[in-house]
């Protein structure tokens, strides 16, 4: 089975899918012929009998990934709400062995996939069977990388989640800030000082409507690993 890594990030909204697609992009650059999988999605966009998984699609635009995006998400829910409600509300379940399946059809076809979490590390999938995002990267045996913004609150809610992790014994690769900017003393303040008190490299920065990722001290042959 080919290689990959979970993208997670501090909450949601922060930029996992942006950073997602220029990472898929970058590896293919590169050389790798990387894979993009979202497990689960909620917010899909349903036009008559059709669902757009809108982060798969923005992925393969990006990326130059080919197919249905569709084909890529597992469980693409209309309801904009947390995953475990989400399904609820479409009387359906959550099932953690089509998630290990649809995966390792992507991670047989590609020798690299970027797995994209939904909201969270915590996010519920199904409360009655206690199945949560962080279940994810262990069953699927990834590393994970975490999206930070780079902006005002990120020490707390990035240190927050990757003591999270490290406690649950997922092996955190390194955190990617959103939205960074060079020119702010806050921004450069916030990059050294998460890597100080979390212990975790920063692999690299993207700019507000970077079109790349600014990796640092080549890590991106690091997270291909
Ligand atoms: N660096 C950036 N420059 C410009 N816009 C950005 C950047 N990062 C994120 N955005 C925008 O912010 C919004 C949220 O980003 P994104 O969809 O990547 O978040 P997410 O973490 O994937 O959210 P979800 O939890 O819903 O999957 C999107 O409209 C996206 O285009
Ligand atoms: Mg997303």
């Amino acid at each position: 089975m080919g290689k990959g890594i979970f993208i997670t990030a501090t909450g949601t909204d922060i930029g996992k899918t942006y950073v997602s697609a220029l990472l898929v992009k970058q590896l293919r650059q590169w050389g790798s012929n990387c894979g993009y999988y979202k497990p689960v999605l909620s917010g899909a966009i349903v036009d008559g009998d059709e669902i757009i998984a809108d982060d798969a699609q923005i992925v393969c635009t990006t990326a130059g990934l080919k197919g249905n995006p569709l084909d890529r998400v597992s469980y693409a829910f209309e309801p904009a709400v947390s995953p475990h409600l989400a399904a609820q509300m479409e009387g359906k379940h959550i099932v953690l062995e089509k998630i290990i399946e649809d995966f390792t059809v992507h991670a047989n076809r590609n020798d690299f996939t970027v797995v994209e979490g939904a909201g969270g590390i915590i996010t519920p999938l199904d409360l009655d069977i206690k199945l949560f995002m962080y279940d994810l990267p262990d069953v699927l045996g990834l590393d994970v990388i975490i999206v930070a913004d780079a902006g005002l609150g990120t020490i707390n809610t990035t240190y927050l989640t990757v003591d999270f992790l490290k406690r649950s014994m997922i092996n955190v690769k390194g955190i990617i800030l959103n939205n960074f900017d060079i020119e702010d003393v806050m921004h450069r303040d916030n990059l050294q000082v998460i890597e100080r008190i979390c212990e975790v490299k920063v692999l690299g920065t993207v700019k507000t409507n970077g079109t790349r990722i600014d990796f640092i001290d080549g890590a991106l042959e690091k997270i291909y690993e």
